[in-house]
């Protein structure tokens, strides 16, 4: 067989007619009459098809009664101006290879229920939709983007363990990780015997690679990381996963301010990469989800993020109580503040992405750097509409004594963070971080209302299929 070498899909719909090509990929939909077929063909190289004419003389019609909706075929042919609307170009079959046959019927995507609820339901195969097409490359998009982000910045990618022992955010929300058999496990002095385990100690899996970030920026200046995160929070929200991917940059000799400004640029840069480099599917997403996407992406551009204390926001949140404004949570300074008041900030008061800064020390995490206050320290976390905490971050306490102070004052031990506070103690510099949810943000860019849609394999409570 005489055939040209395969072109994608994408790159088929802007090419010249006229010549050869070769095409292969799943079949959408198949309609026409006794004479003539059209087949909408997918390759998952983009959210659109390339049309199939095909000549039912031409073809068997045995072959042709086979080739449905998901049915996998080769078509080679000629490339010519199309015809009907919709399309520049269509493909005139002459030859058609059936891959493999698709039953019309127990298909589990089909096309009269399309709902994101029912796609859950079948999640092995919804990869296949349009919609998990266009959101899987757009999540590809944002993780290039993001290492070219740092890259030509001249960040590391530093890779920290997905296996520990420190609790970073000290919320004792972790996946403990052990080969001990549960059903007979060893104890000494009425205690669980770590000493048996694996690791000879109790460990987990990570919730965030920062503390061990800050041993590479103490080191190289600025590092990010990038990988998957655990968290056992029994959160069921359309915001939370177990099992969430971080990006966390970390940098030495930045304060809070420098901090605020590359956690802006970086947000805004991904945004702009997205509207730059993934139209098509942002299009898709627009027409079919949430028509106000497109623009939601544009109006963070243009403008700056409203930098406020959390104190000013209290007072804010507390002057819309005092107006009439409901919210399902109380909310008073010293309180951790729900996405429903976040919201609020940035979609009714602000109308623009908010970074909140200073948070009581009580509601933050003790590598926080405290204020001279006493009573807030150094955080800040960046709000976006329809999300809520999009990033979370802080100037890092880099005092040795008021570190120890802060571990001593929680409760917790010295002992297991020696490795950390020696980066106190030898070379101390002021540094920052913050930490992006990659699906937090992918929930902005993509639209999408729940955080299960815009991961492939979700892991949420009870929910850990493949
Ligand atoms: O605010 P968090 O807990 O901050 C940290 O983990 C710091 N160590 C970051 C740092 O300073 N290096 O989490 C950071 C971000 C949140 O703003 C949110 O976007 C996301 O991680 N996140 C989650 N995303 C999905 N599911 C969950 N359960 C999440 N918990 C946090
Ligand atoms: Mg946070």
């Amino acid at each position: 067989m005489d055939r040209p070498v395969r072109t994608k899909v994408k790159d088929l719909l802007h090419s010249e007619p006229g010549q050869k090509v070769l095409a292969k990929g799943w079949v959408r939909t198949k309609r026409g009459n006794k004479q003539v077929k059209f087949i909408a063909l997918n390759d998952g190289s983009t959210v659109n098809n390339i049309q199939i004419v095909v000549n039912t003389e031409l073809f068997d019609e045995n072959l042709l009664s086979q080739i449905t909706t998901g049915a996998s075929i080769a078509v080679c042919g000629h490339l010519v101006a199309s015809v009907g609307s919709g399309q520049a170009v269509e493909i005139q079959a002459e030859e058609i290879e059936l891959y493999g046959t698709c039953d019309p019927v127990r298909y589990p995507i089909q096309k009269k229920d399309t709902s994101l609820e029912y796609l859950r339901t079948v999640a092995h195969m919804r990869l296949r939709t349009n919609t998990f097409g266009a959101v899987l490359r757009i999540r590809h998009a944002m993780a290039f983007a993001i290492h070219k982000f740092f890259n030509d910045k001249g960040f590391v990618y530093l890779n920290t363990p997905l296996i520990t022992e420190s609790d970073a955010e000290g919320a004792g929300d972790m996946f403990q990780v052990t080969t001990m058999d549960l059903a007979n496990i060893p104890m000494h002095g009425g205690k669980v015997d770590f000493s048996k385990d694996f690791f000879g100690k109790k460990t987990s899996l990570t919730v965030s690679g920062q503390l061990e970030g800050e041993l590479g920026a103490t080191a190289v200046g600025e590092i990010y990381t990038f990988g998957p995160t655990f968290r056992a929070e029994n959160s069921n929200t359309p915001r939370h996963l177990a099992e969430f991917w971080m990006i966390e940059p970390e940098m030495a000799f930045y304060d809070i301010q420098d901090d605020m400004d590359l956690a802006e640029e970086f947000v805004k840069y991904l945004v702009q990469y997205a509207l730059d480099n993934c139209m098509d599917d942002l299009s898709f997403l627009n027409d079919k989800y949430d028509n106000g996407l497109i623009e939601r992406l544009r109006s963070v551009l243009g403008i700056e993020f409203r930098r406020v204390t959390y104190t000013e926001g209290i007072e804010i949140l507390e002057e819309a109580v005092r107006g009439g404004h409901q919210f399902e949570y109380p909310v008073h300074w010293g309180t951790d503040l729900q996405s429903e008041h976040e919201r609020y900030l940035v979609e009714t008061h602000f109308q623009r992405p908010v970074i909140l800064t200073d948070f009581p020390k009580d509601i933050k995490a003790f590598y926080m750097k405290l204020n001279d206050d006493g009573k807030t320290v150094r955080g800040m976390d960046v709000l976006f509409p329809k999300i809520g905490e999009i990033i979370g971050g802080s100037e890092r306490e880099a005092s040795l004594e008021k570190l120890e102070g802060r571990i001593d004052e929680l409760g917790m031990s010295r002992k297991n963070l020696e490795w950390y506070i020696d980066t106190r103690r030898y070379g101390t510099v002021p540094h920052s971080g913050f930490g992006l949810g990659f699906e937090r943000l992918l929930l902005f860019v993509t639209g999408m209302s729940n955080i299960r849609d815009v991961i492939p394999f979700p892991r949420t409570p009870k929910n850990a299929e493949f």
